[in-house]
Parts: C-alpha cells; sequence; structure tokens
C-alpha cells in the first residue's frame, strides 16, 4: 500500500492584499505535495482560510456587510491566486464550511464533557489583529509581544480549556521527538519563552464575539478562532463524524508547515489539544522564516513603503508562475527569513532560468536539430568527463530526495541546478560546434549530444515538483510524456531516433533596469491609487465673524421617541423635547445606533435651520454628530446633566 503524505497550510485570514510573502507557505507545501505524488504516495494536500474572529465582524461592520458578504470576494482573490500560480490543493476548507462548524462543535462537546473545558471568568489583553491573548507579563512595553500594536483589557465569563494540564506532557514530547517540532530552535523558543515559566489554562470562548461558531452547550458563547482555526485540520478529513474514512486514511498529518509567527497555536496549543481528544498528534511542525522588506516582515499592515513589487498577481503576470514560484523556493534560506527586491528576483530568474537551464536546453536542442535533423543520436562510448556528468545526472535524485526529506526546497534546487552547470561546464570542455565540423567526429559529436539530452531529460523530471510548467514543455520537446516520472531517472532511458524539437526560448532573458523601472512605476501607481481611495483631507473653512456664529442656534433636546424612516437604510426618525416643545428631526445616523439606543438621549441640535422634507418625513432640526476617519457618527451630548432647551453656546 502506498504511503500516506497528508500536508496543510495554515488556513489564511481572508484579509485580501495578498502579496508574495502570502504565497511562500503555500508554494513549499505544493512542491512538497508534488514531489511526494511523484514518490508514487498517495497525497493529501489542505489549505483553506480562516474566516471567524472580531478583525472580520469588525472590517463587516465597518463596511456595512454582512461577515460573509465581506469575505466571499476575499476567497475567491485567494482561490485566483492559488490557480494562478499553479497550486494543486486537495481540499481548499473554509471555516464557514457546515462539516467545519459540526465538526468544531463536536471537539468542544467532548472537551467540555471530559471536563477539559470548563467555566470561569476571562481578564487579559487581547491584540484584535493577531486574535491572540496575553498575560500582562508578557506584553512588550504594554503592547502586543508578536505584531507591537496595542491591545485591550478584556473581562468577560468564559469557558477555559486545561491546557496547564498538558505542558509536562509537551516538554517530554519535544524531548523525546525531536523531529515533531523544527527547525530546532524554535524548539529553544517554545521551551523558554512558554513552557519554562509553566502554561496557564486557556480562554477558548466569547460571547462578545457574535461572528464564530457557538457552542454546542452555552450558545451566548463562540468558539475562539484559533480553537477553530487549528480544528480545520481535522475537521476537514471528517473527524468524528459518519463519515471519517479520510480522518482514518491520512491522520496524523506528516507536516504542518506554518510561518514562525503562528509556531506557538501549532506546538503548543494543538497538541494539547489532540492530547485532549485522545488523538494521535502530527508527525511534523516546521516553523519557516519570512520573506522582509526593508528588514520587517512583509505584511499588509504595516505597508512596507518600498518600491518593490509584491503583487502576486502582477508578478505572474509579468514573469509566469515559474519564475515567481523558483524564486520563492530557491531564494530564501529554508528556515531563515529572506530579504525581497526587485532586483534579487530578476537577478535570480535571469542567471537560473533564462541562463543556466534556458541555454542548456536550447543549445541542445538546436545542436540535435542541427546536426542529426532533430533526431536522438546513439549513445556512443563513454570517454573524458562524460562519466562526470553521467554520475551527476545519475546521483542527482538522492540528493533532491534527501533535501525534501529535510523540506529544504533550496537545497533541492541548488541539487538540480548543479548539474545543470556542470552540464553547461560539459559543453564548453566537449566543444560540440568543433565536432561538428570534423565528418570523423560525427559519432562523438552524437554522444556528446545524447549525454546533454538525458542530462535535460533527467532534470526537467526532477524540476517538475518545483516548476509546474517549463518541465512538462521540456520533456515533450524530446518526445517524452510531460508527466515522466521518478521512476525514469536511469540515465541512458532516451531512445535513439527520437525526434527532438527546438523550443523558442523557455525563460525570457529581462532587462533588470528596464525591470526595475517599471516596477517602481507600477508600485508608485499603485501606492497614489490608494491614497486617493482615503478620505481626502478635509477642507479648512475659511474665518467667520462672531456675529455669523452667533446666527445659528444650538440647544439640547431629548430624544423621546425613535423609529427607522420607511424606505430608507441611513435615517432615523426622532421625536425630540426642547423644554416644552416637541419638534420631528431626521438624521443618517441609522447605521450607528438603534431606534431603541436613541430614546433618552440628550443631543445638540441646530435648531433654526429652515425645516425640510426627507423621504417624506419632516425635519426641524439637525442632530450634531463627530465623525471618524473610517465615516462613523457618534452623537454630540453635553456632559454633563442638563435639561432639555438648554442653548448650546
Ligand atoms: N489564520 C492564521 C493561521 C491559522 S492556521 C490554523 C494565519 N493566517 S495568515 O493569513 O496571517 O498567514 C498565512 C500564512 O502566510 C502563514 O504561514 C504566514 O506565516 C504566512 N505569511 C504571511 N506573511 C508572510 C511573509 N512576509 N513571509 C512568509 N510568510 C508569511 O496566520
Amino acid at each position: 500500500m502506498a504511503k500516506k503524505y497528508y500536508i496543510t497550510t495554515p488556513i489564511y485570514y481572508p484579509s485580501g492584499n495578498w502579496h508574495i510573502g502570502h504565497c511562500y507557505t503555500t508554494v513549499i507545501c505544493d512542491a512538497l505535495a508534488r514531489f511526494h505524488k511523484l514518490m508514487g504516495e498517495d497525497v493529501y494536500f489542505l489549505t483553506g482560510t480562516d474566516e471567524h474572529g472580531q478583525k472580520v465582524e469588525k472590517e463587516a461592520a465597518k463596511r456595512g456587510v454582512e461577515p460573509i458578504a465581506f469575505i466571499d470576494p476575499l476567497v475567491s482573490e485567494l482561490k485566483d491566486m492559488w490557480r494562478l500560480l499553479d497550486v494543486k490543493y486537495d481540499r481548499f476548507i473554509r471555516t464557514t464550511d457546515a462539516d467545519h462548524v459540526a465538526c468544531v462543535q463536536r471537539i468542544y462537546q467532548k472537551l467540555y464533557e471530559s471536563g477539559d473545558i470548563y467555566k470561569a471568568e476571562y481578564s487579559g489583553y487581547y491584540c484584535t489583529p493577531c486574535e491572540a491573548f496575553w498575560t500582562e507579563n508578557q506584553l512588550k512595553g504594554g503592547r502586543c509581544p508578536d505584531c507591537g500594536r496595542e491591545v485591550t483589557l478584556q473581562k468577560e465569563e468564559s469557558y477555559f480549556f486545561r491546557l496547564s494540564k498538558y505542558a509536562p506532557r509537551l516538554l517530554k514530547l519535544y524531548e523525546d521527538d525531536p523531529e515533531f517540532l523544527q527547525p530546532a530552535s524554535r524548539v529553544n523558543e517554545m521551551v523558554n519563552n512558554f513552557l519554562k515559566a509553566g502554561l496557564q489554562d486557556l480562554s477558548v470562548s466569547r460571547t462578545t464575539v457574535k461572528w464564530g461558531i457557538p457552542l454546542p452547550f452555552d450558545q451566548r458563547h463562540t468558539a475562539y478562532v484559533w480553537i477553530d482555526a487549528l480544528s480545520n485540520y481535522i475537521s476537514a478529513l471528517g473527524y468524528g463524524s459518519g463519515d471519517d474514512s479520510l480522518y482514518r486514511k491520512y491522520w496524523p498529518a506528516e507536516l504542518h508547515l506554518v510561518g514562525k509567527e503562528i509556531v506557538r497555536f501549532h506546538a503548543i496549543v494543538w497538541p494539547a489539544i489532540l492530547m485532549a481528544l485522545g488523538e494521535p498528534l502530527p508527525k511534523r511542525i516546521y516553523g519557516h522564516g519570512w520573506l522582509l522588506i526593508g528588514g520587517e516582515k512583509l505584511s499588509k499592515s504595516k505597508e512596507n513603503a518600498r518600491p518593490e513589487l509584491t503583487d502576486p498577481y502582477e508578478l505572474v503576470k509579468r514573469y509566469g508562475a515559474d519564475a515567481v514560484r523558483y524564486y520563492l523556493l530557491r531564494e530564501i534560506p529554508f528556515g531563515s527569513d529572506g530579504e525581497y527586491t526587485n532586483e534579487k528576483f530578476l537577478t535570480r530568474i535571469n542567471a537560473d532560468l533564462a541562463n543556466d537551464l534556458g541555454n542548456l536546453v536550447s543549445r541542445t536542442q538546436a545542436m540535435i536539430v542541427q546536426n542529426f535533423g532533430g533526431k536522438v543520436p546513439p549513445r556512443g562510448k563513454e570517454e573524458g568527463p562524460d562519466g562526470e556528468l553521467i554520475a551527476a545526472a545519475e546521483g542527482l535524485f538522492e540528493k533532491v530526495k534527501r533535501a525534501m526529506d529535510a523540506l529544504n526546497a533550496p537545497e533541492a534546487l541548488g541539487a538540480v541546478f548543479a548539474v545543470i552547470s556542470r552540464a553547461n561546464k560539459y559543453i564548453d570542455e566537449t566543444t560540440p560546434w568543433l565536432l561538428a565540423k570534423d565528418p570523423a567526429k560525427r559519432a562523438r559529436l552524437g554522444a556528446v549530444l545524447y549525454n546533454l539530452a538525458e542530462t535535460v531529460r533527467i532534470v526537467a523530471v526532477l524540476l517538475r515538483p518545483f516548476l509546474p510548467a517549463a518541465p512538462g514543455r521540456i520533456l515533450s520537446s524530446l518526445s517524452r510524456s510531460p508527466e515522466e516520472g521518478f521512476d525514469a531517472l536511469t540515465f541512458g532511458m532516451l531512445e535513439e531516433g527520437a525526434a527532438v524539437e527546438k523550443l523558442p526560448p523557455i525563460f525570457p532573458r529581462f532587462d533588470i533596469k528596464k525591470e526595475i523601472a517599471e516596477a517602481e512605476k507600477l508600485v508608485a501607481a499603485k501606492q497614489a491609487e490608494q491614497k486617493k481611495g482615503e478620505a481626502p483631507a478635509k477642507e479648512k473653512k475659511p474665518e467667520i465673524a462672531f456675529d455669523d456664529f452667533g446666527k445659528i442656534e444650538l440647544r439640547v433636546g431629548e430624544v423621546v421617541a425613535c423609529e427607522r424612516v420607511k424606505k430608507s437604510e441611513k435615517l432615523l426618525h426622532e421625536t425630540v423635547r426642547f423644554g416644552d416643545e416637541v419638534r420631528s428631526i431626521v438624521s443618517g445616523i441609522a447605521k450607528y445606533y438603534t431606534p431603541e439606543e436613541m430614546v433618552g438621549k440628550k443631543v445638540v441640535v441646530v435648531t433654526n435651520l429652515k425645516p425640510v422634507k426627507l423621504c417624506g418625513v419632516l425635519s426641524e432640526g439637525m442632530v450634531l454628530c463627530a465623525e471618524d476617519k473610517e465615516g462613523k457618527l457618534s452623537l454630540v451630548s453635553p456632559e454633563r446633566a442638563v435639561e432639555s432647551g438648554a442653548e448650546v453656546r
């Protein structure tokens, strides 16, 4: 039976503004999934979106839409990005999928029944962008230790997970199984920063967040987003459902690949939950490094204001999926951070893809077409540097495999490109263009070109997990199947007489200076576009005389009744009392206040504005509001209790 290989990416927050840093984890997983499929393994590759929580709730409210209407287009964009990058997953899970929701509820129920979840009061610091709780000691200068942003003190009734109980087992797990969490530096981080001090129980429910999965035993609470999110790794396989065949087949996962900032959740919270459920643990968690810009994590919220082209859609459109994937897989040393610049990207793809690989392929094809009528020449006798080239090509699979077992795509690609360089050197050593001039050396010319074509074939097969397009085209040009697999890596399988086609250059060479200038223009245009979208700076109004101000009559009124204006989403109709006088007033505040909230409020009103009718309702005044940057309105009210009708001066 084929070996099972279950691999996952983290599920993405539906935040939009996707950048090349987001592509990193998933492109590596895709290369690993493709590699293991080519190894003949039974692979299941999972990715998806993490859709609940306060952040989404707030963003949707800001736009005045339901959370799901806010999320859906962002999820489509993300799927488009994976399509563009040729990422082939087996399931795209959304935490709003019904089967996931049901599974999370089952998990909570089970942990509640076993006593691992209990009710208490929560008091702690919450970072909304990271959706993470912190104790006072963990804060850095009073701010979130992960992202440096403000945190809010929150107090509420909450259910807790007995995380503290699992600290000794987690410590033992790291000791007994050094494979479990990698690289080793992450183990030290977990032990020194969290486990040594002992773990606190984790608050795993919220009453203030409505956009979440209701707990089955207490519907006033929703599930904490990280428990909801982590559960995706087993809910996607039908854990605990009527049909858990995928779970039985694929769990435990071979690998959860995640960015280093979320190792804490994967290496502490997740195994503890699985221990509490009595389920096996994933075999390996790897915390990779970040793509940096100007030394900082490339991120949508911190806006790395640099002239770097980080938009994956634009990059793929200009340079192709193979080039973008190649850069991500080759350039960033695995496990460490790597700086991203337009220049590094272009230099890398020019040097490796256009020069080394492109030249080897085109020179080999051209010489076979010119000298042998486009037919593979006979293999011939081995002599000179042949043995070395053949050994390099034959030994390549083992090197790639060893590197991929260590998840090290840069090393695997380094090995492939070392063989490509060896083959280019072989051309210089054997000088086929001179052999072609001497009819007595035709057999030798044939042998040289055979060795080159066969090396190109082997290299193409081994590049298949990394580059989804070019290797297939190279293989087809040698009359081989574009899907040629790892069972065809023996040197000498290319058949004499097979047709060889001369392809147009598979990777164009880019003029780096010109491309950088273009990229800078594109980024500047995008930044200008974004600025336009931001609220324009308010124009200062001209100075007025005191007499002019005196013409405005402002009074405090008390809202005695309030209802929505029919057929309008924006308007409320208030009945406002000013001493003995009662007026009808219409205000555009329905998005920010409910009619029930309005009743009893003291508001400041311009009372000498000419009356108007709004949506057919008489308005005899204007209620004053303050407007924040996002356009949200807040009523202006007297700071101390005053009688209705009081004048405002
Ligand atoms: N929703 C959580 C994960 C829950 S998993 C149970 C999350 N989502 S995320 O959208 O913020 O991140 C998704 C992946 O993108 C993470 O692996 C993260 O590390 C990665 N990256 C985002 N920016 C990155 C860089 N600048 N560089 C490399 N990877 C980075 O976290």
